[in-house]
């Protein structure tokens, strides 16, 4: 493992660093992946470098790489957006970015270790998303973690020709289940 800042029992989060930018640009270009993230812009290596800097220079953003354990190879990135330390509340990203690790909980392990770094380390009080409606994977991924359905913005973006729905989902620090406490 490389620079490990937080461990998940298969995969670990680590500081995204500049020469990730290639393997960026591979996720975020994929059609199957970039039809969820609602970017519609090729993005080059050059612009994935000009991201990790700017995350890195936020004071409203954390982001991470998700790394597996096993192989120490990168398969996304996630973190937390608009940080609002007098709220107390922020809000979550998640990508998967190699569709050939999808279905294997990846991505319910990685919100899992976000919602407790969120409530356990920065002691927010609330964690926000926002998800396609037809995003049937995450929404499921979501709910194992605790998130709730809050509400529903109709025709909020325009994808593959036709209008969708999102759905805000939220969890609170009285849901949250410490990651120690499912051991
Ligand atoms: C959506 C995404 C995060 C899911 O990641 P993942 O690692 O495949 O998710 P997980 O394996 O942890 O969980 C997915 C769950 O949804 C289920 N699922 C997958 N496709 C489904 C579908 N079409 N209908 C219902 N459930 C579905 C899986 O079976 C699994 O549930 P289970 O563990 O109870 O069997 C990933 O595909 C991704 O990053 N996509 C591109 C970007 C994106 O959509 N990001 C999220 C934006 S909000």
């Amino acid at each position: 493992m490389q620079t490990p800042f937080f461990l998940g029992p298969r995969l670990y989060f680590r500081p995204l660093e500049r020469e990730d930018a290639p393997r960026l640009a591979t996720f975020v270009n994929n059609p199957d992946v970039r039809r969820n993230l609602l970017t519609h812009r090729p993005m080059n290596a050059g612009q994935e470098v000009a991201f990790v800097d700017a995350m890195a220079a936020s004071q409203r953003d954390i982001i991470f790489a998700i790394a597996l354990r096993d192989g120490d190879r990168m398969i996304g990135t996630t973190g937390l957006h608009e940080l609002d330390f007098r709220s107390r509340r922020a809000i979550f990203g998640l990508l998967i970015g190699e569709p050939s690790e999808w279905n294997k909980g990846y991505a319910t392990e990685a919100t899992r270790m976000v919602v407790d770094y969120a409530f356990g380390t920065l002691n927010l009080n609330r964690v926000r998303l926002e998800v396609l409606e037809n995003n049937l994977g995450a929404i499921r991924a979501y709910e194992k973690v605790g998130f709730r359905r809050e509400g529903l913005l109709r025709q909020d973006h325009y994808v593959d020709g036709a209008y969708v729905n999102t759905l805000v989902m939220g969890i609170l620090r009285s849901e949250w289940q410490p990651l120690t406490a499912t051991k």
